[in-house]
């Protein structure tokens, strides 16, 4: 039980040798068909200004550059592991000054009021201390009608996240309502949830 706490906390802040390996899971499999399906309920303007907060391997940022190609992704990641994956998945976009990956936390965002008009949090927020804190942050780096969008492989309703919560501490599968109410109380409006009935997958939208 104990290894596979060890293991399986790299989720929450890969390190080290199964960070590694983890990270690289990140980017491909369920995870991508996930993000791919969240991403299909979020129009981007080519010149967005987006954050991705928990980048993990970087994937999504490359999903994100792909869809707004005059705009700038940002990611942001408490582990360095998960910094250096993304660094390298998006190096080319790095040089070409459209792609920035810095090592931070959810809880103190180190970027302007009003920055980005696009904040996404894929598979991140289980983990994150604090939420309607980290929620206010996200609600301040936005511009004024601009989008936060979570996505999450569990919709917290069928207890399948149970184990995962057992080995992972300080872990919580927020269910809509929870997400609803934690966003409205940071300060959004205009809150979207969409949810896939087959995986129970959870996609949910707000507007600053
Ligand atoms: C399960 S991974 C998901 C990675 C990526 N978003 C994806 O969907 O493939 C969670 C990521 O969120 C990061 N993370 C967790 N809590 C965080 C926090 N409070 N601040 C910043 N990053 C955090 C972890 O380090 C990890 O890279």
């Amino acid at each position: 039980m104990r290894l596979l706490s060890k293991i399986f906390s790299n989720t929450r802040k890969p390190e080290g040798f199964f960070g590694r390996m983890m990270v690289n899971g990140m980017n491909s499999g369920s995870h991508a068909r996930m993000a791919e399906w969240g991403l299909s309920f979020v129009n981007i303007n080519e010149s967005a200004n987006v954050l991705d907060i928990g980048c993990g391997g970087g994937a999504n940022i490359a999903r994100l550059l792909a869809r707004c190609p005059k705009g700038m992704v940002k990611g942001i990641d408490h582990s360095p592991v998960s910094v250096r994956k993304s660094t390298r998945v998006n190096a080319r976009a790095i040089s070409d000054g459209r792609c920035i990956v810095m090592e931070g936390s959810a809880s103190a965002l180190p970027f302007a009021d009003s920055e980005f008009n696009l904040v996404t949090a894929f598979e991140t927020v289980y983990f994150w201390p604090k939420i309607e804190d980290c929620f206010r942050g996200i609600h301040r780096v936005l511009k004024d009608g601009g989008h936060f969008v979570i996505v999450n492989e569990d919709d917290g309703l069928t207890g399948n996240n149970d184990k995962w919560e057992k080995l992972i501490e300080g872990m919580h599968t927020y269910t809509p309502d929870e997400l609803r109410a934690h966003i409205t109380a940071a300060g959004f409006s205009d809150i979207t949830v969409n949810c896939d009935e087959q995986h129970h997958w959870l996609c949910v939208i707000a507007t600053k």
